[in-house]
């Protein structure tokens, strides 16, 4: 897919990040954009930011977790522009910690988010591009699922984003294979950045009431530490990986990295896997890392 505007794109997750710089570019090539996201007050900002770039805007508060609100913003989206080319399955929490601190609420609100979002957008909107692509040969469509580099490597303190993160990327390889099965219309990509500066490290501001008082455990604290010094020290910006990930469209690439020397890790994990070794610390390449979290941890 090359010719992007006037063409329609849904982004989950557009309030900000890398979401909000999705819908920037959209806006910039001339899309029409429907964006989507629980926080209101961020999605309301957004959607006045991309009228004002005088695209056509159509915005929900939609909850990816939920099923039939993702099959709503789909009827939504069709209503107000017809056919969806671009879909940004990107919506994302993250949850820190020892494994087995983690409470079940917080399994089902990160899994919800991260794996459900995308399972949601995909049954939602993937069989309506395929109509799309049957009634017109020149009918393109594209979707990008959010993953993370955490999708291909398993670093220590974040085993339930790991989780939903490796599903992810087994979702989105899978539904390459697939689609190449059945059109050479509609195409796929997942997107794995590492540590970019958005508002991740501050997810717990979208955690449902429910959940939102729990106290974290000194795991979390000491983990939420290092994500805050990762993410905030990034030198990748959320707009350079949203460029990347329109060229990764452009060109038919499935597989995007915003730090390409962080592969090295995934290298390493995939000879562990083949050689059957133990699992190396991901962390190896970040001097001192494994060190400083023993001792925090032990304090
Ligand atoms: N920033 C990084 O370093 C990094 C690295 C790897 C992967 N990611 C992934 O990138 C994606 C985007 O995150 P970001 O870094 O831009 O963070 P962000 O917090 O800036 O943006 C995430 C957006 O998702 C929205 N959101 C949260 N829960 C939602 C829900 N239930 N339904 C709908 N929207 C919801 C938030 O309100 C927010 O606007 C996520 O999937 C995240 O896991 C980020």
């Amino acid at each position: 897919m090359d010719d992007f505007s006037h063409k329609t794109a849904v982004i989950t997750g557009a309030g900000s990040g890398f979401g909000l710089e999705f819908a920037r570019l959209g806006a910039s090539l001339g899309m029409n954009l429907v964006l989507a996201d629980i926080q209101a007050d961020a999605l309301d900002a957004a959607r006045a930011e991309m009228e004002s770039a005088g695209v056509r805007v159509e915005s929900r508060v939609v909850d990816v977790a939920e099923a039939t609100q993702v099959e709503a913003l789909a009827v939504a989206a069709t209503r107000a522009f017809g056919d969806v080319h671009l879909l940004f399955n990107n919506a994302g929490v993250g949850t820190l910690g020892l494994l087995w601190e983690n409470t079940l609420a917080d399994w089902q609100w990160t899994l919800g988010v991260n794996l459900w979002g995308v399972i949601h957008g995909v049954h939602a909107f993937v069989p309506r591009m395929l109509a799309a692509a049957k009634a017109s040969p020149d009918y393109r469509g594209h979707v990008v699922n959010t993953a993370s580099m955490a999708g291909l490597m398993n670093p220590p303190l974040s085993g339930i984003y790991n989780v939903s993160k490796h599903a992810v990327v087994s979702l989105s390889e899978t539904l390459f294979h697939d689609l190449s099965l059945v059109s050479e219309q509609v195409h796929c990509s997942v997107l794995c950045p590492y540590y970019v500066p958005t508002g991740i490290n501050k997810s717990d501001r979208n955690r449902p009431d429910v959940i939102a008082g729990d106290a974290a455990t000194h795991s979390q604290l000491v983990a939420k530490a290092q994500l805050d010094k990762a993410v905030s020290s990034g030198r990748v910006s959320a707009e350079a990986v949203a460029r990347m990930t329109f060229d990764a469209i452009r060109d038919r690439q499935f597989y995007i990295a915003s730090h390409p020397k962080a592969l090295d890790g995934v290298r390493v994990r995939a000879e562990d896997i083949t050689e059957l070794r133990n699992p190396t610390d991901p962390f190896a390449a970040r001097n001192g890392m494994r060190d400083a979290l023993i001792q925090a941890l032990r304090e």
